[in-house]
């Protein structure tokens, strides 16, 4: 790590008085000429639903944000978005950082220059729309303000980074963070780094994820649909199969994952699962490799995910959850309630 990584930053005071992680400390790394003697900051680049939680995520731990947008209206939404969450976090108790709501809040501002945002900034992290044109137009125009310490960083879902980064001046500062919707109560986030990424861009990612109070895992390389995805296509696809096979209901189906296996996977991974449901990892393939690989082996080819399953799996859904935004919002408040329980209980029960 250079003497410039802001994740291992010491604190320094805030206006007020509270102690903010990103110092002025540290030298500006992105532009040059006087702008560039500004404190380094977080640069969040779109600030729709996955930038704002950042934005959260990052004031919640002490940086100084700033957030831009092409869509100033965008920005102004955001704004309001965030501080009404901060505050009804607050008021029941489950606000993350050191710091109260308006603290937060008076470390993020706004702006719809794109210079101006990243001038400064040590870490930058892009979050515009799933579109590989638009996120290489956006690298292409980093690529030409930043200077030669920023991290510049994606919350592509599913864009490799060769096809994100491949050509870029600043390729080695590069390095995707995928985060989980939503960020600030799911903490787990996928650094994949581009085959010319330097290890030191790796490092100071995931040093800077730990500080931020997220929960970062490191690929060695990158693969379609990195390794989350690919568990959850995994799942999906076979969940898939069975209601469309009509094996089981695509309520009982759910049933299957929040009743029974996802209940421990909130606590230990499918592998810790093999070394405890026998006596260690050896002794579970003994006794179940056969078994598997028998039922694995009548998996069937990849759904087509169309068609009457489409139709059977949505109207068991709608009419559970109808397919309206007072109803779907409604549904996604209390699974993030659910999911702030879900984050009290596993801090309370943390072993290492
Ligand atoms: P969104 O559509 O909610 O927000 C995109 C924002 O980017 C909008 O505010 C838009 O005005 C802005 N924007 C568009 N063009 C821009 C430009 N040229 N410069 C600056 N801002 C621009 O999208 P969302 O859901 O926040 O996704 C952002 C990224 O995060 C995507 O790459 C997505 O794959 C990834 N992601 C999304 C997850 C999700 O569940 N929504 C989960 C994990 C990652």
């Amino acid at each position: 790590m250079d003497g410039r990584d802001m994740a291992g930053a010491a604190g320094g005071a805030s206006p007020h008085g509270a102690e903010v992680a990103d110092p002025a400390a540290h030298p500006a790394s992105a532009g040059r000429g006087p702008a560039a003697m500004e404190p380094s900051h977080v640069a969040i680049i779109g600030s729709g639903l996955i930038g704002r939680s950042w934005a959260m995520v990052f004031a919640a731990g002490g940086f100084k944000v700033k957030l831009y947008d092409i869509a100033q209206q965008q920005l102004k939404t955001a704004l309001e978005n965030i501080r009404k969450q901060m505050k009804e976090m607050e008021k029941s108790g489950v606000l993350k950082g050191a710091l109260s709501a308006e603290q937060q809040l008076a470390l993020i501002s706004v702006c719809t220059d794109l210079k101006t945002a990243v001038e400064g900034a040590t870490f930058i992290q892009e979050c515009t729309p799933e579109n590989l044109e638009l996120k290489k137009k956006i690298f292409d125009q980093l690529d030409l303000i930043v200077g030669d310490n920023v991290i510049l960083s994606s919350s592509t879902s599913c864009l490799l980074p060769s096809k994100l980064f491949t050509g870029l001046k600043h390729v080695k500062q590069c390095i995707v963070s995928h985060p989980v919707n939503p960020p600030y109560f799911v903490p787990l986030v996928e650094i994949v780094p581009h085959p010319e990424t330097d290890p030191s861009t790796t490092e100071r990612t995931y040093a800077l994820m730990k500080k931020i109070g997220q929960s970062p895992v490191k690929l060695n390389r990158e693969i379609e649909g990195f390794v989350l995805n690919r568990l959850q296509y995994a799942v999906i696809s076979e969940a898939w199969r069975l209601v469309g096979e009509g094996v089981i209901s695509p309520t009982d189906l759910d049933l299957v994952m929040s009743d029974g296996l996802g209940m421990r996977y909130a606590f230990i991974g499918p592998l810790e699962t093999m070394h405890l449901n026998a006596e260690g990892v050896s002794n579970y393939c003994e006794r179940y490799a056969e078994g598997m690989r028998l039922v694995l082996n009548t998996f069937g080819p990849v759904p087509e995910f169309s068609g009457e399953t489409v139709q059977k799996v949505n109207q068991a859904l709608s009419e559970k959850i109808p397919v309206v935004p007072k109803a779907l919002d409604a549904r996604r408040k209390w699974r993030d309630e659910c999911l702030t329980g879900l984050a009290k209980l596993k801090t309370q029960m943390k072993s290492d």
